[in-house]
């Protein structure tokens, strides 16, 4: 499926004095009966949205989930929506926004670049080329620039989307939007990402914030806290020491708010479709200093939270614009045969829910039942003893119980890494490799502090954000969570703790269990001698670091990759279907 990382955001501009309540229809369980998927019981959200003047609507690294979540087990059904229930969703509450039955056609009204356009120059040429002109000036990328030929030849270096868009509501509020990409680093040749600190400094930004809207909307592909909005905040404070800014981050897939001031709100809105965010804030008379009254709110996008929020019966949810959507994504999704089943799942395999290892773990199937399997099919090289090493970030979620689908295996194993290996490296040395690459990361952490958080901040600057997500799952469950799901009157979900007052969460939950896991994971190691000769085997991309520990626990030889080949052609990416096929049927 196509990856949008985009931060997607639109606006529902302007409404007072309307306020969404539950009606009788809400005050029950739902069940969901639309699709096939899911069968379980909905709970509806705890209370009406509070309705400001300017209301938000919010969502940011959706990657491949337009489909919604499908699986029945927990807490998947929460997020079970897909883009044409959204759609709908949107449509009725610009509806209830307008206080009238006229459309508007436009599903977003803004939205900003984000780093998995910028990988692969082709993609960035078609954001450039296809999609951007489709969005009439409001595909934002403030510090983002393609190198693109002119009509005459000449090599010109321009910006993806529009730097900037200034737009009224359709209340006739006037809006100031910039679409900013935090520091990346991992973007392809002839695409530039400026720095924030030079963006704020650029003639085109001073000029374009000169005017003063009536709020700034500062959309963007980066996190609230723990990276640059202070920045382009501050810029814009400068100037207008008063005027209302509303921020709209993304990236780290967690759900966060923070005020930097009394009249500024910054919010961002999870990952994959698992959150919809909301803002809302009543505005003041111009040249007001007091504090702003916000809202925000993390809803979990279900037809249940929809219908709930928009005072919709399923019969009267669907738009006909939604429904074409969810027909087009299912049409899509047959085109490209994801509903083909390799196999059925005798169990749900998570990466953080199950302690590692154990039998639920995604990363020990992985790696001691999957991977062997799989590398041992049509391979010469299968009696030979070997011990295979991966890295655990190379699984990005969790794989449920039952048909387990080329879809399932895009969404768990998405990255595309070749299996390498080393001959004839002794049982007694290969052991000591997998201990020593974690011990790498906890042992002597103290002695390499500097440069693990010199190696994190590199990755984090290349896009890689799963270490955020990660510390955000498991403060959640330490703060109370035995507790909580031993009260069993909530369902699983997340728990958030953000900076903003009052509770952001839509739907009381208590938080998953979490277990932390080892950086890199190893097949069991053969049962033979210390000085066997074995194969180590491992993936592509912690190649380097193989080298290194190997060239620590031993000394005899000096391995470079002149002794690294191929051991298989099977990819990564193909190893959980593959092994469904063999295991599952
Ligand atoms: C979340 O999922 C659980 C399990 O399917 C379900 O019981 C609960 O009602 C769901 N909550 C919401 C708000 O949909
Ligand atoms: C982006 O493109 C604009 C317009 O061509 C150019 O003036 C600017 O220097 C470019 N910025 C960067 C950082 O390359
Ligand atoms: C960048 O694009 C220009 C124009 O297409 C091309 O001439 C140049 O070779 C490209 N540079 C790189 C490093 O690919
Ligand atoms: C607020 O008032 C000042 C001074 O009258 C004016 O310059 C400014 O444009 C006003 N702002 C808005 C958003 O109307
Ligand atoms: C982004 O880069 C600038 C310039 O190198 C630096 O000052 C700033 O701290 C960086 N931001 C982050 C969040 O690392
Ligand atoms: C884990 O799986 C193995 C093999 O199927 C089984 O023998 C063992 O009992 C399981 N352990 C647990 C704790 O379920
Ligand atoms: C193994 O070889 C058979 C016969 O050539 C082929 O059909 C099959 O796809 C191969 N499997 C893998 C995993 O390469
Ligand atoms: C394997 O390594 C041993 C030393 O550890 C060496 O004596 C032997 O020649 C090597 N065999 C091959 C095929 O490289
Ligand atoms: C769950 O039950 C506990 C007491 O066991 C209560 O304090 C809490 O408010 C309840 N939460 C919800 C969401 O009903
Ligand atoms: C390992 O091999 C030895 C010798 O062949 C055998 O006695 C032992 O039972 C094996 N251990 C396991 C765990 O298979
Ligand atoms: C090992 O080989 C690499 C690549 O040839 C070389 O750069 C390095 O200096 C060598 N190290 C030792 C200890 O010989």
């Amino acid at each position: 499926m196509v990856n949008l990382a985009l931060s997607l955001l639109f606006t529902l501009p302007l409404i007072s004095n309307v306020r969404g309540c539950p009606g009788e229809d809400h005050d029950h369980t739902h069940t969901q009966h639309r699709r096939a998927f899911p069968q379980a019981a909905l709970t509806p959200p705890t209370r009406a949205l509070e309705w400001g003047d300017v209301n938000i609507i919010h969502t940011t690294d959706s990657h491949g989930w337009l489909l919604g979540h499908q699986k029945s087990s927990f807490p998947e059904p929460n997020y079970s929506g897909d883009l044409g229930d959204f759609a709908s969703f949107v449509s009725h509450m610009k509806e209830i926004a307008l206080s009238n039955k006229f459309l508007a056609q436009l599903p977003y009204d803004v939205m900003a670049i984000g780093n998995h356009e910028l990988y692969v120059y082709a993609n960035t040429l078609d954001m450039y080329k296809n999609f951007a002109p489709k969005l009439k000036g409001r595909y934002l990328s403030s510090n983002v620039n393609i190198t693109v030929l002119d009509e005459q030849g000449n090599v010109i270096s321009v910006p993806v989307g529009n730097r900037f868009a200034k737009f009224k509501t359709r209340k006739g509020k006037k809006v100031t939007a910039l679409g900013v990409l935090f520091n990346f680093t991992g973007n392809d040749k002839n695409t530039t990402v400026q720095k924030v600190t030079d963006m704020v400094k650029e003639k085109w930004f001073l000029d374009a914030i000169e005017e003063e809207p009536d709020f700034f909307l500062l959309a963007g592909h980066m996190p609230v806290v723990k990276d640059d909005w202070p920045l382009v905040f501050n810029a814009v404070r400068a100037i207008h020491p008063q005027t209302p800014i509303l921020i709209f981050g993304g990236h780290t897939h967690i759900r966060d708010c923070v005020q930097f001031d009394g009249r500024s709100m910054a919010l961002e809105s999870g990952r994959y479709m698992e959150t919809v965010g909301w803002m809302s804030v009543k505005l003041d008379r111009n040249g007001s200093s007091e504090n702003l009254q916000f809202s925000r709110r993390y809803l979990d996008p279900n037809r249940v939270t929809y219908e709930f929020h928009t005072m919709q019966r399923d019969l009267t949810f669907d738009t006909p614009h939604g429904k074409s959507i969810s027909s087009g994504l299912k049409d899509l999704a047959t085109s490209f045969d994801l509903d083909f089943v390799f196999g059925t799942a005798p169990r749900d395999f998570t990466i953080s829910r199950d302690p590692f290892p154990s039998n639920g773990s995604l990363l020990t199937l992985f790696a001691t039942e999957a991977v062997p399997v799989v590398l041992s099919i049509n391979n010469t090289r299968a009696n030979i003893p070997n011990i295979i090493i991966a890295n655990s970030g190379a699984q990005r979620f969790d794989l449920y119980s039952g048909p387990f689908t080329r879809n399932d295996q895009f969404t768990a194993s998405p990255f595309v890494d070749e299996f390498f290996f080393i001959p004839n490296v002794t049982a007694g040395i290969a052991n000591q490799v997998l201990p020593a690459l974690n011990n790498a990361g906890t042992n002597q952490r103290r002695a390499l502090m500097g440069e693990l958080e010199r190696r994190e901040s590199e990755l984090y600057g290349r896009g890689y954000v799963d270490m955020v997500y990660m510390r955000w799952l498991e403060e959640m469950d330490k703060r109370g969570g035995v507790e909580r799901r031993a009260a069993q009157n909530m369902t699983l979900g997340y728990v958030t703790q953000d900076s903003c007052p009052g509770i952001g969460d839509d739907v009381v939950h208590a938080p998953l269990p979490f277990f932390p896991s080892p950086d890199f994971i190893g097949s069991t190691p053969p049962n033979v001698s210390d000085d066997a000769p074995i194969d180590l085997v491992f993936v592509d991309f912690i190649e380097q670091q193989i080298l290194q520990i190997l060239n620590t626990v031993q000394t005899g030889k000096n391995y470079t990759s002149a002794d690294v080949a191929t051991y298989s052609p099977v990819l990564s990416n193909t190893v959980l279907g593959l092994y469904a096929q063999q295991a599952w049927n």
